[in-house]
């Protein structure tokens, strides 16, 4: 009797309660063009932009409700051998690189806002390695560069989505677009998502930030 009564509790307890917090569907690997990104304003960017792409966030989500800020969990900061690593993939160009070094602000933010939704899966730790991990499974701009996407080129939406599904198993990427110019859409970003083990590709939601008709997208 007492038992089958607790059960029947904790039935309409875990049904009732709010989505449990870093239950989410998949993630996306943001990944920046820092030409675009430091285009304008002139004083964004306090470093050199790499010419490769840099990692943005990786940001675990929902298809439903967007997922932020899910735990009060607070950052550490890094120190070691892996400052050098995350400088490389995860430049934080909107600061000097003393001020990056100590601390942190773009790893800090990210983590606290999107590193906090997959904490039940990944701690920092293991979250910021496997943000590396998943960058450094393509080389963007090869892939781009042999489909004849190099920088100062404008390519339709399909040619540059064609040329990123030849690497993510003919999964939906989400290509994220700006105008520093009015009129002419450039190529800001690329997410790629994936299931939250990693293990696989996920079909991006569509940001819908680029012209997919008419314009041609700017590769800065
Ligand atoms: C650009 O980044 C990718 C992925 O991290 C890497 O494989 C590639 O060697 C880099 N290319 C250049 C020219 O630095």
């Amino acid at each position: 009797m007492f038992k089958s009564h607790l059960t029947a509790v904790i039935f309409i307890l875990l049904f009732s309660l709010p989505p449990i917090y870093g239950d989410f569907d998949y993630m996306q690997l943001v990944l920046t063009w820092p030409a675009s990104f430091c285009y304008r304003p002139r004083y964004l960017c306090k470093r050199t932009a790499p010419n490769n792409f840099t990692i943005h966030g990786l940001w675990p989500d929902n298809e439903q409700r967007r997922l932020q800020f899910c735990t009060s969990t607070e950052y550490s900061l890094f120190d070691g051998d892996i400052l050098d690593d995350l400088d490389r993939h995860w430049i934080q160009l909107k600061f000097d690189k003393e001020t990056g070094m100590q601390d942190q602000p773009l790893w800090h933010e990210q983590f606290r806002k999107h590193g906090t939704c997959c904490e039940n899966r990944y701690k920092q730790m293991p979250y910021f390695l496997l943000a590396m991990r998943l960058k450094n499974k393509f080389d963007l701009l090869t892939t781009l560069r042999t489909h004849g996407i190099i920088p100062g080129t404008k390519h339709t939406f399909d040619e540059i989505q064609k040329a990123i599904k030849t690497v993510t198993n003919q999964v939906d990427p989400d290509l994220k677009c700006v105008q520093h110019i009015q009129g002419v859409p450039e190529l800001n970003e690329i997410g790629i998502c994936f299931t939250p083990a990693a293990d696989r590709f996920f079909p991006c939601p569509q940001s819908k930030s680029c012209p997919k008709t008419g314009t041609k997208i700017l590769f800065r």
